[in-house]
């Protein structure tokens, strides 16, 4: 096997606590790192970097762990900047555009699905993403959620079965049938192509009762629970998230201190996607409010053509740090080892000896560039990864 030493890193991020400066990052600096077998073999200080068959000088750039985007909608068709410019002159935004995404996506061709899918997946990957995380639920039938997880699981093992995104057009009079069908047909369609199974829980779209049947015959079938839920308001899905140990419940824009204590107390991740608050011009969540309390915060981009459409995880990073009160350091966490946590994937997020070699190398002598310099791209080189990138 090669082993390939990479060293000239300003900064080294392992996000392993117990190395270099001991902070939750793990930071290194003037570090080197040893690749072997697409897995991390040994990271240090330069100095005493091991003898490896090639090299690598970065120059004094900075190293992260690759992005884990743990939260994307990426099988869609159609375009909705018409409704993006309508809101930004003041139109509110409502779940109900998600009708708009579902009639085109049914539409399209499985090939066109694809290539769109690709093309993101390929945009997530230049801006520093390792791994993705990539839902359904703009089909909302039997064959359309199926094969939007199909699509999907041709480019990441990380698939979310999302039936129960909104209740669509056909069943507007009989939401009950409709759960009946997700929770039937559509599931036992979808679960080969799935590893979760996701519910947007929010007024408008699906219960607390709702929700609980529709998580409950997914882990009947041996798929693991997330939800979406508190986006647009207050609501029952945080505290149903915690009630039933789910890894993570994603959004949890607003929430009262029972909310926050039950995260706390259930360890459940809270995923912030600020890509939200930012195209919907909403109120941030208060991530520094989750922090203090002792909850794990991760972030992810929400990629979708409503409410996000952003891929970019370093936008993420910026406007958590300038929005939401997390330091460069936190943001950073949570858009790597978060990630990583919130889709229960323990060995990605990090470089430490053993782990996958998935990293990114920031034109930047640290870590802190990626929300000093917003907008600005930095990532200049992504090794490895969970997912195919075309
Ligand atoms: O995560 N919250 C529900 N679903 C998406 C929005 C989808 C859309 O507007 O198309 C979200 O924000
Ligand atoms: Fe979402």
């Amino acid at each position: 096997m090669t082993s390939l030493l990479v060293r000239g890193i300003a900064e080294l991020v392992t996000n392993d606590p117990t190395l270099g400066d001991r902070s939750p990052l793990g930071l290194l600096t003037d570090a080197a790192l040893v690749v072997e077998g697409g897995r991390v073999a040994w990271v240090g200080t330069t100095t005493d970097a091991p003898a490896a068959d090639a090299v690598e000088e970065l120059g004094g750039r900075a190293v992260i762990p690759g992005f884990v985007d743990s939260h994307s909608h990426l099988v869609f068709a159609g375009d909705r900047s018409a409704e993006f410019a309508a809101r930004m002159a003041g139109t509110a935004y409502s779940a109900g555009g998600i009708r708009t995404t579902v009639a085109a996506t049914r539409a399209a061709s499985d090939e066109q699905l694809t290539a769109h899918v690709a093309k993101h997946v390929a945009e997530m990957r230049r801006q520093g993403t390792t791994t993705v995380e990539i839902k359904s639920g703009y089909g909302l039938t039997v064959r359309d959620e199926a094969r939007s997880l199909a699509i999907a699981r041709a480019f990441t093992e990380e698939t979310t079965f999302l039936g129960a995104h909104v209740v669509p057009e056909e069943y507007a009079d009989d939401p009950d049938g409709y759960v009946r069908l997700v929770t039937g047909p559509m599931l036992a369609a979808a679960a080969e192509h799935a590893r979760w199974i996701d519910v947007f829980c929010e007024t408008g779209a699906f219960d607390a009762d709702q929700a609980r049947t529709i998580l409950a015959a997914g882990r009947a079938v041996g798929l693991s629970g997330r939800l979406h839920a508190n986006q647009l308001g207050p609501g029952p899905g945080v505290q149903l998230a915690c009630e039933l140990g789910l890894v993570a419940v994603d959004h949890c824009t607003h929430l009262d201190d029972p909310d926050v204590s039950a995260l706390g107390d259930a360890g459940t991740i809270a995923t912030l996607l600020p890509g939200v608050e930012f195209s919907t011009r909403s109120p941030y969540p208060d991530a520094r409010r989750l922090l203090d309390a002792g909850v794990v915060v991760a972030l992810a981009s929400d990629c979708n053509p409503g409410s996000s459409y952003t891929s970019s995880m370093p936008l993420c990073i910026a406007l958590a740090v300038r929005e939401m009160g997390m330091t460069p350091a936190e943001a950073l966490w949570s858009a790597t080892r978060g990630g990583a946590l919130a889709l229960a994937r323990d060995e990605l997020g990090r470089l430490t000896p053993g782990s996958p070699a998935h990293y990114a190398v920031l034109d930047a002598p640290s870590s802190v560039h990626l929300a000093y310099r917003p907008g600005v791209p930095l990532v200049v080189d992504v090794r490895g990864g969970s997912y195919s990138p075309t």
